[in-house]
Protein backbone atom coordinates (compact mmCIF):
# COMPACT_ATOMS: atom_id res chain seq x y z
CA UNK A 1 0.00 0.00 0.00
CA UNK A 2 1.32 3.18 -1.00
CA UNK A 3 2.06 5.79 2.04
CA UNK A 4 -0.97 7.67 3.12
CA UNK A 5 1.17 10.59 5.11
CA UNK A 6 3.92 12.59 3.43
CA UNK A 7 7.04 14.29 4.96
CA UNK A 8 9.05 17.15 3.20
CA UNK A 9 12.31 17.76 4.53
CA UNK A 10 14.07 21.29 3.18
CA UNK A 11 18.31 20.60 3.62
CA UNK A 12 19.81 17.56 2.68
CA UNK A 13 22.59 18.22 5.30
CA UNK A 14 24.03 16.55 7.90
CA UNK A 15 21.11 16.54 9.92
CA UNK A 16 18.14 16.69 7.30
CA UNK A 17 19.93 13.42 5.46
CA UNK A 18 20.43 11.20 8.27
CA UNK A 19 17.57 12.03 10.31
CA UNK A 20 14.72 11.89 7.55
CA UNK A 21 16.93 8.53 6.48
CA UNK A 22 15.89 7.36 9.77
CA UNK A 23 11.94 8.22 9.72
CA UNK A 24 11.74 6.58 6.31
CA UNK A 25 13.49 3.36 7.47
CA UNK A 26 11.24 2.82 10.57
CA UNK A 27 7.94 4.21 9.08
CA UNK A 28 7.20 2.11 6.04
CA UNK A 29 3.73 4.00 6.12
CA UNK A 30 5.18 7.66 5.43
CA UNK A 31 6.89 9.36 2.41
CA UNK A 32 9.51 10.93 3.11
CA UNK A 33 11.43 13.70 0.83
CA UNK A 34 14.24 15.14 1.67
CA UNK A 35 14.88 18.67 -0.73
CA UNK A 36 17.70 21.06 -1.25
CA UNK A 37 18.54 24.07 -3.73
CA UNK A 38 21.64 22.54 -3.88
CA UNK A 39 21.71 19.90 -6.59
CA UNK A 40 25.36 18.81 -6.49
CA UNK A 41 24.07 17.82 -3.32
CA UNK A 42 20.84 16.11 -4.40
CA UNK A 43 22.39 14.42 -7.05
CA UNK A 44 25.30 12.84 -4.37
CA UNK A 45 22.57 11.70 -2.36
CA UNK A 46 21.30 9.71 -4.90
CA UNK A 47 23.87 7.93 -6.34
CA UNK A 48 26.66 5.51 -4.82
CA UNK A 49 28.57 8.58 -3.22
CA UNK A 50 26.73 10.03 -0.27
CA UNK A 51 28.11 13.37 -0.02
CA UNK A 52 28.02 12.92 3.74
CA UNK A 53 30.43 10.34 5.34
CA UNK A 54 28.44 8.97 8.10
CA UNK A 55 29.09 5.73 9.69
CA UNK A 56 25.99 3.60 9.14
CA UNK A 57 24.04 5.37 7.06
CA UNK A 58 24.81 3.99 3.43
CA UNK A 59 23.11 1.16 4.33
CA UNK A 60 19.91 2.84 5.87
CA UNK A 61 19.60 4.74 2.60
CA UNK A 62 20.55 1.85 0.34
CA UNK A 63 17.40 0.19 2.30
CA UNK A 64 14.34 2.75 1.76
CA UNK A 65 15.72 4.66 -1.13
CA UNK A 66 13.51 4.62 -4.04
CA UNK A 67 10.94 2.98 -1.64
CA UNK A 68 9.50 5.81 0.70
CA UNK A 69 12.63 7.81 0.66
CA UNK A 70 13.68 10.18 -1.89
CA UNK A 71 15.82 13.02 -2.65
CA UNK A 72 14.48 16.17 -4.95
CA UNK A 73 15.19 19.22 -6.04
CA UNK A 74 11.62 20.13 -6.88
CA UNK A 75 10.63 21.59 -3.83
CA UNK A 76 7.52 23.42 -5.14
CA UNK A 77 5.97 19.86 -6.17
CA UNK A 78 7.00 18.43 -2.52
CA UNK A 79 5.81 20.99 -0.48
CA UNK A 80 2.47 21.61 -1.64
CA UNK A 81 1.85 17.54 -1.04
CA UNK A 82 3.61 17.36 2.21
CA UNK A 83 1.82 17.34 5.72
CA UNK A 84 4.53 17.91 7.34
CA UNK A 85 7.59 19.63 6.58
CA UNK A 86 10.90 20.00 8.24
CA UNK A 87 13.27 22.71 8.22
CA UNK A 88 16.63 21.74 8.36
CA UNK A 89 18.29 24.53 6.68
CA UNK A 90 22.24 25.88 8.02
CA UNK A 91 21.91 28.61 10.78
CA UNK A 92 25.65 30.20 10.95
CA UNK A 93 26.62 32.78 12.66
CA UNK A 94 25.94 36.38 10.72
CA UNK A 95 29.08 37.74 8.99
CA UNK A 96 28.17 41.01 8.65
CA UNK A 97 25.53 43.72 9.78
CA UNK A 98 23.62 44.13 13.31
CA UNK A 99 24.63 41.10 15.45
CA UNK A 100 27.71 40.22 13.11
CA UNK A 101 29.78 37.46 14.75
CA UNK A 102 27.36 36.55 17.46
CA UNK A 103 24.06 36.47 16.01
CA UNK A 104 22.74 33.45 14.02
CA UNK A 105 21.48 33.80 10.48
CA UNK A 106 18.30 32.83 9.84
CA UNK A 107 18.09 33.79 6.13
CA UNK A 108 18.22 30.60 5.03
CA UNK A 109 15.30 29.48 7.49
CA UNK A 110 13.59 32.59 6.25
CA UNK A 111 13.77 31.38 2.49
CA UNK A 112 12.42 28.36 3.73
CA UNK A 113 9.67 29.38 4.80
CA UNK A 114 8.95 32.27 2.40
CA UNK A 115 9.04 28.90 -0.08
CA UNK A 116 6.46 26.81 1.87
CA UNK A 117 3.83 29.85 2.10
CA UNK A 118 3.93 30.45 -1.47
CA UNK A 119 3.01 26.70 -2.49
CA UNK A 120 1.04 25.74 0.68
CA UNK A 121 -2.64 25.15 -0.21
CA UNK A 122 -3.34 22.41 2.65
CA UNK A 123 -2.44 22.85 6.72
CA UNK A 124 0.99 22.28 7.22
CA UNK A 125 2.96 21.50 9.98
CA UNK A 126 5.96 23.31 10.00
CA UNK A 127 8.91 21.66 12.27
CA UNK A 128 12.10 23.83 13.26
CA UNK A 129 15.00 21.02 12.90
CA UNK A 130 17.73 23.81 12.73
CA UNK A 131 19.15 25.00 15.60
CA UNK A 132 17.74 28.59 16.49
CA UNK A 133 17.45 31.52 18.57
CA UNK A 134 14.78 31.56 21.64
CA UNK A 135 11.19 32.76 19.62
CA UNK A 136 12.12 31.99 16.32
CA UNK A 137 8.78 29.97 15.97
CA UNK A 138 7.11 33.74 16.38
CA UNK A 139 8.67 34.82 14.03
CA UNK A 140 8.51 32.10 11.36
CA UNK A 141 4.79 32.05 11.95
CA UNK A 142 4.64 35.67 10.86
CA UNK A 143 6.63 35.23 7.68
CA UNK A 144 4.52 31.64 6.91
CA UNK A 145 1.03 34.05 7.61
CA UNK A 146 1.95 36.83 5.93
CA UNK A 147 3.52 35.56 2.76
CA UNK A 148 0.59 32.58 2.02
CA UNK A 149 -1.81 33.85 -1.21
CA UNK A 150 -4.70 31.28 0.45
CA UNK A 151 -5.83 32.82 3.60
CA UNK A 152 -7.50 29.46 4.79
CA UNK A 153 -4.23 27.71 5.05
CA UNK A 154 -3.00 26.72 8.88
CA UNK A 155 0.45 26.65 9.82
CA UNK A 156 0.97 24.95 13.03
CA UNK A 157 4.73 25.29 14.17
CA UNK A 158 7.27 22.72 16.28
CA UNK A 159 10.41 22.72 17.78
CA UNK A 160 11.93 19.52 17.31
CA UNK A 161 15.77 20.53 17.81
CA UNK A 162 18.26 17.44 16.94
CA UNK A 163 20.85 16.09 19.06
CA UNK A 164 22.72 13.99 17.19
CA UNK A 165 26.50 14.20 17.11
CA UNK A 166 28.40 13.20 13.75
CA UNK A 167 30.57 10.39 13.10
CA UNK A 168 27.71 8.48 15.47
CA UNK A 169 24.38 10.26 13.75
CA UNK A 170 22.80 7.23 13.28
CA UNK A 171 23.49 5.62 16.52
CA UNK A 172 22.31 8.67 17.77
CA UNK A 173 19.39 8.72 15.80
CA UNK A 174 18.39 4.72 16.34
CA UNK A 175 18.18 5.19 19.95
CA UNK A 176 18.22 9.16 21.23
CA UNK A 177 18.81 9.94 24.89
CA UNK A 178 15.72 12.00 24.23
CA UNK A 179 13.23 13.46 21.40
CA UNK A 180 12.17 16.98 22.56
CA UNK A 181 9.08 18.23 20.82
CA UNK A 182 7.84 21.80 21.43
CA UNK A 183 4.32 23.18 20.87
CA UNK A 184 2.25 25.81 21.22
CA UNK A 185 -0.72 25.64 23.97
CA UNK A 186 -3.81 25.67 21.49
CA UNK A 187 -5.88 22.66 20.50
CA UNK A 188 -4.08 22.93 17.69
CA UNK A 189 -0.77 23.20 18.71
CA UNK A 190 -1.18 19.93 20.97
CA UNK A 191 -2.32 17.97 18.04
CA UNK A 192 0.41 18.35 16.05
CA UNK A 193 2.94 17.46 18.88
CA UNK A 194 0.90 14.52 18.84
CA UNK A 195 1.40 13.76 15.22
CA UNK A 196 5.39 14.29 15.51
CA UNK A 197 5.05 12.42 18.42
CA UNK A 198 3.38 9.81 16.27
CA UNK A 199 5.87 9.78 14.19
CA UNK A 200 8.85 9.26 15.89
CA UNK A 201 6.69 6.23 18.53
CA UNK A 202 7.37 4.25 15.13
CA UNK A 203 10.85 3.80 16.99
CA UNK A 204 11.23 5.59 20.16
CA UNK A 205 9.76 4.26 23.09
CA UNK A 206 7.26 6.52 24.84
CA UNK A 207 8.70 7.77 27.53
CA UNK A 208 11.81 8.96 25.81
CA UNK A 209 9.65 11.79 23.54
CA UNK A 210 8.91 14.90 25.52
CA UNK A 211 6.88 17.57 25.11
CA UNK A 212 7.52 21.10 26.41
CA UNK A 213 6.19 24.52 25.10
CA UNK A 214 8.21 26.36 21.83
CA UNK A 215 10.58 28.28 23.83
CA UNK A 216 11.27 25.45 26.18
CA UNK A 217 12.67 23.52 23.41
CA UNK A 218 13.92 25.78 21.16
CA UNK A 219 16.53 27.09 24.72
CA UNK A 220 17.10 23.52 25.76
CA UNK A 221 19.11 22.84 22.26
CA UNK A 222 21.39 25.92 22.79
CA UNK A 223 21.89 25.17 26.38
CA UNK A 224 22.65 21.73 25.68
CA UNK A 225 25.58 22.79 23.15
CA UNK A 226 26.77 25.21 25.68
CA UNK A 227 26.80 22.38 28.43
CA UNK A 228 28.63 20.35 26.42
CA UNK A 229 31.22 22.63 24.97
CA UNK A 230 31.42 23.77 29.02
CA UNK A 231 32.77 20.83 29.65
CA UNK A 232 35.27 20.64 27.16
CA UNK A 233 36.36 24.30 28.16
CA UNK A 234 36.55 23.44 31.77
CA UNK A 235 38.69 20.13 31.72
CA UNK A 236 41.01 22.44 28.75
CA UNK A 237 41.43 24.96 31.55
CA UNK A 238 42.90 21.95 33.88
CA UNK A 239 44.76 20.22 31.33
CA UNK A 240 46.97 23.66 31.45
CA UNK A 241 47.28 23.82 34.85
CA UNK A 242 48.22 20.33 34.68
CA UNK A 243 51.10 20.72 32.39
CA UNK A 244 51.94 23.55 34.95
CA UNK A 245 51.73 21.46 38.07
CA UNK A 246 52.76 17.75 37.26
CA UNK A 247 49.34 16.34 37.43
CA UNK A 248 47.83 14.07 34.60
CA UNK A 249 45.04 15.41 33.48
CA UNK A 250 43.39 12.00 32.34
CA UNK A 251 43.86 11.00 35.77
CA UNK A 252 42.08 14.28 37.48
CA UNK A 253 39.43 13.36 34.65
CA UNK A 254 38.91 9.89 36.15
CA UNK A 255 38.67 11.06 39.25
CA UNK A 256 36.10 13.30 39.18
CA UNK A 257 34.20 11.72 36.34
CA UNK A 258 33.39 8.86 39.18
CA UNK A 259 31.51 11.38 40.88
CA UNK A 260 28.32 10.18 39.77
CA UNK A 261 27.12 13.73 39.86
CA UNK A 262 29.41 14.80 37.49
CA UNK A 263 29.99 11.73 35.32
CA UNK A 264 32.43 10.50 33.01
CA UNK A 265 31.78 11.80 29.76
CA UNK A 266 32.76 14.45 27.56
CA UNK A 267 35.89 14.69 29.81
CA UNK A 268 38.88 14.14 27.13
CA UNK A 269 41.01 16.96 27.28
CA UNK A 270 41.90 18.22 23.43
CA UNK A 271 43.76 20.77 21.20
CA UNK A 272 40.13 22.73 21.52
CA UNK A 273 36.36 21.83 20.54
CA UNK A 274 35.18 22.06 16.56
CA UNK A 275 32.33 21.47 14.78
CA UNK A 276 29.70 23.51 12.89
CA UNK A 277 27.78 24.52 16.42
CA UNK A 278 28.95 24.87 19.67
CA UNK A 279 30.70 27.93 18.49
CA UNK A 280 28.34 28.96 16.71
CA UNK A 281 24.89 28.03 19.55
CA UNK A 282 27.34 29.91 22.07
CA UNK A 283 27.56 33.03 20.65
CA UNK A 284 23.66 32.99 19.46
CA UNK A 285 22.86 32.58 23.46
CA UNK A 286 25.33 35.19 24.11
CA UNK A 287 23.77 37.55 21.59
CA UNK A 288 20.29 36.41 22.80
CA UNK A 289 21.13 37.39 26.41
CA UNK A 290 22.43 40.12 25.85
CA UNK A 291 19.35 41.17 23.75
CA UNK A 292 17.46 40.57 26.58
CA UNK A 293 19.95 42.52 28.60
CA UNK A 294 21.75 39.89 30.90
CA UNK A 295 25.04 41.02 29.92
CA UNK A 296 26.93 38.90 32.92
CA UNK A 297 24.86 35.58 31.63
CA UNK A 298 26.60 36.70 28.01
CA UNK A 299 29.99 37.37 29.82
CA UNK A 300 29.82 34.15 31.92
CA UNK A 301 28.87 31.74 28.22
CA UNK A 302 31.63 33.44 26.28
CA UNK A 303 34.25 32.45 28.45
CA UNK A 304 33.80 28.82 26.93
CA UNK A 305 34.90 30.06 23.56
CA UNK A 306 37.54 32.31 24.96
CA UNK A 307 38.57 29.42 26.85
CA UNK A 308 38.57 27.35 23.47
CA UNK A 309 40.91 30.12 21.78
CA UNK A 310 43.37 29.79 24.25
CA UNK A 311 43.65 26.08 23.81
CA UNK A 312 44.14 25.99 20.33
CA UNK A 313 46.88 29.03 20.77
CA UNK A 314 48.69 27.36 23.41
CA UNK A 315 48.95 24.24 21.44
CA UNK A 316 50.61 26.30 19.03
CA UNK A 317 52.82 28.08 21.33
CA UNK A 318 53.83 24.32 22.91
CA UNK A 319 54.72 23.24 19.63
CA UNK A 320 56.61 26.27 18.15
CA UNK A 321 58.35 26.64 21.86
CA UNK A 322 59.71 23.17 22.18
CA UNK A 323 61.10 22.61 18.69
CA UNK A 324 63.65 25.50 19.70
CA UNK A 325 61.25 28.81 19.31
CA UNK A 326 60.96 28.69 15.37
CA UNK A 327 59.41 26.29 13.47
CA UNK A 328 60.39 28.13 10.07
CA UNK A 329 60.89 25.92 7.24
CA UNK A 330 60.22 23.01 9.37
CA UNK A 331 58.09 20.39 8.04
CA UNK A 332 55.36 19.41 10.30
CA UNK A 333 53.28 16.00 9.70
CA UNK A 334 49.40 16.89 10.69
CA UNK A 335 47.77 14.18 11.40
CA UNK A 336 43.88 14.41 11.96
CA UNK A 337 42.03 17.70 9.63
CA UNK A 338 38.74 16.61 10.55
CA UNK A 339 37.11 18.49 13.59
CA UNK A 340 36.58 14.68 15.27
CA UNK A 341 36.79 11.41 13.98
CA UNK A 342 34.82 9.75 11.56
CA UNK A 343 33.63 12.53 9.89
CA UNK A 344 34.97 14.04 6.67
CA UNK A 345 33.72 17.76 8.20
CA UNK A 346 36.04 20.33 9.35
CA UNK A 347 33.76 23.26 9.91
CA UNK A 348 35.67 24.79 12.81
CA UNK A 349 37.85 21.91 12.83
CA UNK A 350 40.83 23.03 15.34
CA UNK A 351 43.03 21.98 12.61
CA UNK A 352 42.34 24.96 10.88
CA UNK A 353 43.51 27.44 13.51
CA UNK A 354 46.25 25.13 14.78
CA UNK A 355 47.85 25.08 11.27
CA UNK A 356 47.46 28.63 10.51
CA UNK A 357 49.35 29.36 13.51
CA UNK A 358 52.21 27.35 12.54
CA UNK A 359 52.10 28.32 8.94
CA UNK A 360 52.67 32.10 10.37
CA UNK A 361 55.54 30.94 12.03
CA UNK A 362 57.23 29.61 8.60
CA UNK A 363 56.51 25.67 9.04
CA UNK A 364 55.60 23.75 6.44
CA UNK A 365 52.38 22.09 6.68
CA UNK A 366 52.04 18.01 5.34
CA UNK A 367 48.48 16.99 6.27
CA UNK A 368 46.75 13.74 6.49
CA UNK A 369 43.50 13.03 7.08
CA UNK A 370 41.59 9.77 6.43
CA UNK A 371 38.51 11.48 5.21
CA UNK A 372 39.05 14.98 4.45
CA UNK A 373 40.00 15.54 0.47
CA UNK A 374 43.12 18.39 -0.68
CA UNK A 375 40.66 20.54 -1.94
CA UNK A 376 38.62 20.88 1.57
CA UNK A 377 42.14 21.39 3.19
CA UNK A 378 43.21 23.94 1.10
CA UNK A 379 39.51 25.89 1.02
CA UNK A 380 39.61 25.78 5.05
CA UNK A 381 42.95 26.67 5.32
CA UNK A 382 42.63 29.92 2.72
CA UNK A 383 38.97 31.21 3.40
CA UNK A 384 38.61 34.47 4.79
CA UNK A 385 39.11 35.14 8.23
CA UNK A 386 36.47 37.20 10.01
CA UNK A 387 37.52 39.18 13.12
CA UNK A 388 35.45 37.81 15.55
CA UNK A 389 35.76 33.98 14.33
CA UNK A 390 39.63 34.04 14.63
CA UNK A 391 40.94 36.50 17.28
CA UNK A 392 44.71 36.10 16.59
CA UNK A 393 45.18 37.46 13.05
CA UNK A 394 45.61 35.72 9.44
CA UNK A 395 46.62 37.21 6.58
CA UNK A 396 48.10 34.77 4.59
CA UNK A 397 47.84 34.73 0.57
CA UNK A 398 46.29 31.81 -1.42
CA UNK A 399 49.91 31.57 -2.58
CA UNK A 400 51.63 31.02 0.63
CA UNK A 401 48.87 28.24 1.33
CA UNK A 402 49.74 26.75 -1.77
CA UNK A 403 53.71 26.78 -1.34
CA UNK A 404 53.50 25.71 2.27
CA UNK A 405 50.63 23.29 2.28
CA UNK A 406 50.75 19.81 0.72
CA UNK A 407 47.72 17.16 1.51
CA UNK A 408 48.88 13.38 1.23
CA UNK A 409 47.05 10.26 1.00
CA UNK A 410 49.46 8.46 3.26
CA UNK A 411 50.48 8.86 7.19
CA UNK A 412 53.73 7.30 6.25
CA UNK A 413 54.48 9.74 3.47
CA UNK A 414 53.45 12.51 5.67
CA UNK A 415 55.56 12.18 8.30
CA UNK A 416 58.53 11.18 5.89
CA UNK A 417 61.42 14.12 6.50
CA UNK A 418 59.08 15.87 9.19
CA UNK A 419 60.64 17.04 11.84
CA UNK A 420 57.25 16.61 14.42
CA UNK A 421 53.89 14.98 14.38
CA UNK A 422 51.11 17.01 15.52
CA UNK A 423 47.95 14.94 16.04
CA UNK A 424 44.99 17.27 16.01
CA UNK A 425 42.12 14.72 15.65
CA UNK A 426 41.80 11.33 17.08
CA UNK A 427 41.35 9.00 14.40
CA UNK A 428 41.74 5.11 15.56
CA UNK A 429 44.01 4.19 13.12
CA UNK A 430 46.84 6.65 14.45
CA UNK A 431 47.16 4.58 17.12
CA UNK A 432 47.83 1.12 15.39
CA UNK A 433 50.47 2.81 13.07
CA UNK A 434 53.99 1.69 12.97
CA UNK A 435 55.67 4.34 14.84
CA UNK A 436 59.44 2.91 14.65
CA UNK A 437 58.96 3.12 10.90
CA UNK A 438 57.57 6.74 11.07
CA UNK A 439 60.36 7.73 13.54
CA UNK A 440 62.86 6.28 11.28
CA UNK A 441 61.99 8.48 8.47
CA UNK A 442 62.20 11.44 10.22
CA UNK A 443 64.19 14.28 11.26
CA UNK A 444 66.04 14.35 14.91
CA UNK A 445 64.87 15.17 17.26
CA UNK A 446 61.69 14.14 16.03
CA UNK A 447 58.65 15.14 18.23
CA UNK A 448 55.26 14.00 18.58
CA UNK A 449 52.80 16.73 20.05
CA UNK A 450 49.49 14.64 20.99
CA UNK A 451 46.66 17.02 21.24
CA UNK A 452 44.32 14.22 21.89
CA UNK A 453 45.75 12.23 24.02
CA UNK A 454 45.32 8.64 21.92
CA UNK A 455 48.78 7.16 20.98
CA UNK A 456 50.91 5.57 23.80
CA UNK A 457 53.33 7.97 24.99
CA UNK A 458 55.84 5.62 26.81
CA UNK A 459 56.16 3.44 23.68
CA UNK A 460 56.79 6.54 21.69
CA UNK A 461 59.28 7.56 24.23
CA UNK A 462 61.27 4.26 24.54
CA UNK A 463 60.99 4.69 20.59
CA UNK A 464 63.27 7.85 20.71
CA UNK A 465 60.22 10.68 20.22
CA UNK A 466 60.40 13.54 22.12
CA UNK A 467 56.63 13.51 23.49
CA UNK A 468 54.29 16.32 24.60
CA UNK A 469 50.49 15.87 25.00
CA UNK A 470 48.03 17.86 26.45
CA UNK A 471 48.09 17.92 30.31
CA UNK A 472 50.89 15.57 31.30
CA UNK A 473 54.11 15.77 32.78
CA UNK A 474 56.82 15.70 30.33
P1 LIG B 1 24.27 21.75 6.30
O1 LIG B 1 24.90 23.00 5.87
O2 LIG B 1 25.00 20.45 6.19
O3 LIG B 1 22.89 21.54 5.51
C1 LIG B 1 21.96 22.55 5.31
C2 LIG B 1 21.41 22.41 3.90
O4 LIG B 1 20.31 23.29 3.74
C3 LIG B 1 22.40 22.77 2.78
O5 LIG B 1 22.57 21.66 1.92
C4 LIG B 1 21.73 23.95 2.05
O6 LIG B 1 21.95 23.94 0.65
C5 LIG B 1 20.28 23.71 2.38
N1 LIG B 1 19.43 24.89 2.24
C6 LIG B 1 19.63 26.14 2.74
N2 LIG B 1 18.59 26.93 2.42
C7 LIG B 1 17.72 26.18 1.70
C8 LIG B 1 16.47 26.43 1.09
N3 LIG B 1 15.86 27.61 1.18
N4 LIG B 1 15.88 25.43 0.42
C9 LIG B 1 16.45 24.21 0.32
N5 LIG B 1 17.64 23.92 0.88
C10 LIG B 1 18.26 24.89 1.57
O7 LIG B 1 23.81 21.98 7.81
P2 LIG B 1 23.61 20.88 8.96
O8 LIG B 1 24.91 20.54 9.57
O9 LIG B 1 22.73 19.80 8.45
O10 LIG B 1 22.84 21.74 10.05
C11 LIG B 1 21.50 22.13 9.84
C12 LIG B 1 20.96 22.67 11.15
O11 LIG B 1 20.97 21.64 12.14
C13 LIG B 1 21.77 23.82 11.75
O12 LIG B 1 20.87 24.72 12.35
C14 LIG B 1 22.62 23.15 12.81
O13 LIG B 1 22.92 24.03 13.86
C15 LIG B 1 21.69 22.07 13.31
N6 LIG B 1 22.37 20.88 13.86
C16 LIG B 1 23.47 20.36 13.24
C17 LIG B 1 24.06 19.20 13.75
C18 LIG B 1 25.28 18.59 13.10
O14 LIG B 1 25.81 17.63 13.65
N7 LIG B 1 25.75 19.06 11.97
C19 LIG B 1 23.50 18.56 14.86
C20 LIG B 1 22.35 19.11 15.44
C21 LIG B 1 21.79 20.27 14.94
C1 LIG C 1 27.61 18.26 19.10
C2 LIG C 1 26.74 17.65 20.21
O1 LIG C 1 27.44 16.58 20.83
C3 LIG C 1 25.42 17.13 19.65
O2 LIG C 1 24.58 16.68 20.71
C4 LIG C 1 24.72 18.28 18.90
O3 LIG C 1 23.53 17.80 18.32
C5 LIG C 1 25.65 18.81 17.83
O4 LIG C 1 26.89 19.26 18.43
C6 LIG C 1 25.09 20.01 17.10
O5 LIG C 1 24.21 20.66 17.59
O6 LIG C 1 25.65 20.24 16.05
P1 LIG C 1 29.21 17.29 17.23
O7 LIG C 1 29.69 18.69 17.15
O8 LIG C 1 28.83 16.60 16.00
O9 LIG C 1 27.94 17.20 18.20
O10 LIG C 1 30.32 16.39 17.93
P2 LIG C 1 30.83 16.22 19.44
O11 LIG C 1 31.07 14.81 19.69
O12 LIG C 1 29.96 16.93 20.40
O13 LIG C 1 32.25 16.94 19.39
C7 LIG C 1 32.37 18.35 19.23
C8 LIG C 1 33.81 18.76 19.42
O14 LIG C 1 34.21 18.58 20.77
C9 LIG C 1 34.78 17.92 18.59
O15 LIG C 1 35.80 18.75 18.08
C10 LIG C 1 35.34 16.94 19.59
O16 LIG C 1 36.59 16.43 19.25
C11 LIG C 1 35.39 17.80 20.83
N1 LIG C 1 35.37 17.02 22.09
C12 LIG C 1 34.33 16.23 22.40
C13 LIG C 1 36.44 17.15 22.97
O17 LIG C 1 37.39 17.90 22.70
N2 LIG C 1 36.42 16.44 24.13
C14 LIG C 1 35.38 15.62 24.48
O18 LIG C 1 35.43 15.00 25.56
C15 LIG C 1 34.31 15.51 23.58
Amino acid sequence: MAPSYKIACIGAGYVGGPTMSMIALNCPDIEVVVLDINEERIKAWNSEQLPIYEPGLEEVVRQCRGRNLFFSSDTTKHLAEADMIFVSVNTPTKTSGIGAGKAADLTYWEGAARMIAAVATTPKIVVEKSTVPVKTAEAISKVLKRNCTDPSVTFEILSNPEFLAEGTAIEDLRMPDRVLIGGGDSEAGQAAIKQLAWVYAHWIPQERILTTNLWSAELAKLTANAMLAQRISSINSISALCEATGADVQQVARAIGMDSRIGSKFMNTSVGFGGSCFQKDILNLCYVCEGVGLKEVADYWMKVVTMNDYQKQRFVERVISAMFNTVARKRLAIFGFAFKKDTGDTRETPAIDVCRGLLADGAKCVVYDPKVTPVQVFRDLSAPKFEWDRPHGWGKSERHITENVQVVADPYACAEGAHAICVLTEWDEFKSYDYQRLYDSMVKPAFIFDGRNVLDHEALRSIGFIVYALGKPL
